[in-house]
């Protein structure tokens, strides 16, 4: 049982108000808002266990290493990787790309070879491949999805061939909510002998990840999405991929020896954390996997369901309002056009009532323009949103549709 009452108690920001009314905040897509124990690890390890990771040989330093790799373990867990070795910190997800891109890409990528992304994709998952394009010579193909968002399986196989160096996918898109059958253009990608980097960020939020089911090469999320803090973010790679790459940047921590002729560098993922990391703030992203870990995978996915029913259902009674993104089994996003309103005007009358959502290109200009817009709104939901935070926005909605 998905006791949602209980579960709004673990977020402070929740009780807030927003212009004098309830916060009902729908833009957990963007960012999530954080549960209380995520908040007191912040507090309790910047309290009493402070110190840097991997240097000391004294209390504090060991204490706070063994905490931060304990926060590696539970990475490892949540996405089930084979080793928290294959688990890299970075500072986001945006990061974690541009360490494909520059530390795989650059080794192994040459001219006329090809990477293979979808149309849905964010700008973290087509701009590093379009400077490689510029720099190396390869070629960047974009296969295309449905009108409704939804994936065409033919599409994407006329475009993967021997050439396909790279296929670099999300697995949910954070504007249109469609789900990717990763597990299977997996499988497709590695018949060609490319490999296939999955982008999880809303992904992660949503659903269970198994990357050893998908048997994918790569992975990234970001912690903000997670409930858990900004500034940290991950990329899992198969130990065998990340083995053979070098590093993403070079200086502290990430070194075997040093001489002033010569360098030889870590082992994995050591190798690929050059300087301080985010230290607390990895150790609360652990905090907060762990949470929704415990809350439990199969209740999570029942209460969005539940959700993404109630909320469609009331969106398409509003006369003028467009679901932009209604592939089937989509996730909790929702993007719309009401009346041809501009979205930020929409907005900012929700903002008034205390409702919270996104508007612009969603750091996907190319999906939107591909839609027909060049903005759109955008609600999102959350493990701890409620059918009265959608009642809500469906009432302002309506407030939205009287003024104009
Ligand atoms: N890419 C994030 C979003 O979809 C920030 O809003």
């Amino acid at each position: 049982m998905y006791d949602i009452n209980e579960i709004r108690k673990d977020f402070p920001i929740l009780n807030i108000q927003i212009n004098g009314k309830p916060n009902t905040f729908l833009d957990t897509a963007a960012s999530a808002q954080k549960p209380q124990c995520v908040i007191d690890t912040l507090v309790r390890v910047y309290s009493g266990t402070y110190a840097n990771v991997h240097r000391g040989s004294y209390y504090l330093s060991e204490q706070i290493t063994g905490l931060y790799e304990q926060a590696r373990e539970i990475i490892k867990t949540f996405i089930n990787a084979a080793s928290s070795h294959e688990i890299i910190y970075t500072r986001n997800a945006t990061e974690a790309f541009n360490l494909i891109a520059y530390s795989w890409g650059r080794n192994f990528l040459k001219t006329g070879d090809e990477v293979l992304i979808s149309e849905a994709e964010h700008h973290a998952n087509l701009i590093p491949w379009q400077i490689l394009r510029d720099e190396l010579g390869i070629k960047l193909k974009i296969f295309k999805i449905a009108n409704d968002g939804s994936y065409i399986e033919d599409e994407y196989l006329k475009l993967l061939n021997e050439k396909t160096k790279l296929v670099s996918v999300t697995a949910m898109s954070n504007v249109l909510g469609t789900v990717f059958p990763i597990k299977k253009m997996v499988s497709q990608a590695h018949k060609v002998g490319a490999l296939f980097a999955v982008d999880a960020c809303q992904y992660a939020v949503h659903r269970q990840i198994d990357v050893q089911d998908w048997d994918c090469d790569f992975l990234a999320f970001s912690g903000h999405k997670t409930y858990g803090p900004s500034g940290v973010g991950v990329l899992y790679g198969k130990m065998s991929v990340l083995e053979q790459m070098l590093p993403y940047q070079v200086g502290g921590d990430m070194v075997d020896t040093v001489s002033f002729e010569h360098t030889t560098y870590a082992l994995p993922p050591s190798r690929f954390e050059a300087g301080t990391p985010a230290i607390v703030d990895a150790i609360a992203l652990g905090s907060a996997l762990k949470y929704m870990m415990n809350i439990g995978w199969a209740r999570l996915e029942a209460h969005e369901q539940d959700l993404i029913v109630y909320a469609s259902q009331q969106l398409q009674e509003i006369a003028g309002l467009k679901i932009i993104g209604t592939a089937p089994d989509k996730g909790g996003v929702f993007s719309f056009d009401l009346n041809g309103i501009h979205a930020q005007d929409v907005a900012f009358i929700l903002d008034k009532e205390g409702v919270s959502i996104r508007t612009g290109h969603h750091c996907a200009e190319p999906l939107v323009k591909r839609m027909g817009y060049n903005s759109l709104a955008r609600a999102s939901i959350g493990l701890y949103t409620s059918r009265e935070d959608i009642d809500r926005f469906i009432q302002a909605l309506y407030k939205v549709s009287s003024f104009f």
